[in-house]
């Protein structure tokens, strides 16, 4: 479980049937020299469907038997969240690396758990944050690490939904398998592209709300895709959420996200940066990835708009890419998952200042003795 030569078969584990399990299996299909051997889920015809289908030789319906196994060099996971903490240290533990779906967990002390798992056994701890591989996120990023926007002091990011809880009743709904609703879920992704491109500013305190008017009434359910595995829970979670966040060094960023909302929202990523020498916006319905990179600045003192051609977006495939060569890189021990550990203690500090009614501190990503 040493693999370094992209000569060398590396062989994965792969748990979860849902869309994000599917997603791993197939991006896994695309790498040279990857094999998936082994595939977990609960939905025996759907697990054997996928075992066929794409050729893979163990099924398991628990996720313990594929972690036993020795000879995985990788355990990817696509299971409900708060199933992410107990897989990952188990694989981390038994020496294997691992590819999480995002929220990276629940809270912010289980991440730390496999951020510290990741270190202890010097393996990789990485998060699918596609969203953050397309093209106007891309495009943008290089943009500002150019230095055309100058300081960046303000910004806004939201994902909002007018009508998509993925699936009322489910493990999404559930506030102990998930974690919390749209903030968590969607917002994780717009926080990540957020931070991303700001340049991995530390989030300081969060001044947040959260509602639930939709959701416990059985408005605003959508047919998303996907297994969706635990139904009959109640409606526990917010169906909108709203933060104001201060970072270090003066700037600010307000994060927005909803499953559900009588609003103008289809299904709507927007994207806003304010620099002290230019401004960027990102706007994307439905994941329309045409045109959505609108910049801002100025010509001859003349406020200009422009529109950029977009390079190709990435998604779970790049992201898997990536992950395969980090693994194949040796340098594990600067990938053990830290700043999926930040966003998650950001997410904390929300739901907490949201319960608490004022602005809360975001806690150390790990503890101070770790
Ligand atoms: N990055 C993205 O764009 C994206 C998109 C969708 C979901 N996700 C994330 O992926 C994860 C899964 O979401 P989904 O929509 O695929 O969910 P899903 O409910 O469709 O699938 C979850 C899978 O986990 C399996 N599972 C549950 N308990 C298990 C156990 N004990 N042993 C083995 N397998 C078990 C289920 O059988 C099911 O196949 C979540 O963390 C979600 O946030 C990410």
């Amino acid at each position: 479980m040493t693999i370094s030569s992209a000569d060398q078969v590396l062989k994965v584990g792969v748990i979860g049937l849902g869309f994000a399990g599917t997603t791993h299996l197939d991006s896994y299909q695309k790498v040279p020299n990857v094999e998936v051997v082994a595939l977990a889920g609960k939905e025996v015809p759907r697990l054997h469907e996928l075992g066929t289908t794409r050729g893979v030789p163990n099924l398991y319906e628990d996720w313990e038997d594929l972690v036993a196994r020795d000879d995985l060099d990788v355990v990817s996971i696509g299971t409900p969240n708060f199933l992410h903490a107990p897989i990952a240290v188990a694989a981390l533990d038994s020496g294997k690396h691992v590819l999480c779906e995002k929220p990276l967990a629940t809270t912010g002390d289980e991440a730390a758990m496999m951020v510290q798992a990741a270190q202890k056994a010097n393996r990789v701890l990485e998060i699918a944050f596609n969203h953050r591989r397309r093209g106007d996120v891309q495009l943008l990023h290089q943009y500002v690490e150019s230095g055309a926007l100058g300081r960046i002091y303000h910004a806004k990011s939201s994902w909002l939904r007018r009508k998509g809880i993925p699936g009322i009743g489910s493990w999404f709904t559930n506030k102990a398998a998930a974690g919390g609703g749209p903030l968590i879920d969607l917002g994780a992704h717009v926080l990540d592209i957020a931070l991303f491109l700001m340049g991995e500013p530390r989030v300081l305190s969060a001044s947040a709300a959260t509602y639930n008017e939709l959701g416990t009434k059985g408005v605003g359910g959508s047919a998303y895709g996907g297994v969706k595995t635990g139904a009959g829970s109640a409606y526990e979670v917010e169906d909108l959420a709203s933060a104001f966040l201060r970072l270090e060094g003066g700037g600010t960023l307000i994060l927005e996200a909803s499953w559900a909302g009588y609003s103008k929202a289809v299904e709507d990523v927007e994207v806003e940066l304010m620099g002290t020498d230019g401004g960027a916006q990102i706007f994307s319905r439905n994941y329309n990835a045409d045109s959505t990179l609108t910049l801002f600045g100025d010509v001859e003192g003349q406020p200009a708009i422009t529109v950029p051609n977009l390079p190709p977006s990435g998604r779970h495939a790049q992201v898997i890419a990536e992950f395969v060569e980090i693994v194949r890189g040796g340098n594990w021990s600067a990938h053990s998952g830290v700043y999926g550990l930040h966003r998650t203690r950001v997410l904390d500090a929300c739901y907490a200042s949201a319960l608490q009614g004022r602005e809360v501190a975001v806690e150390p990503d790990l503890p101070a003795d770790a």
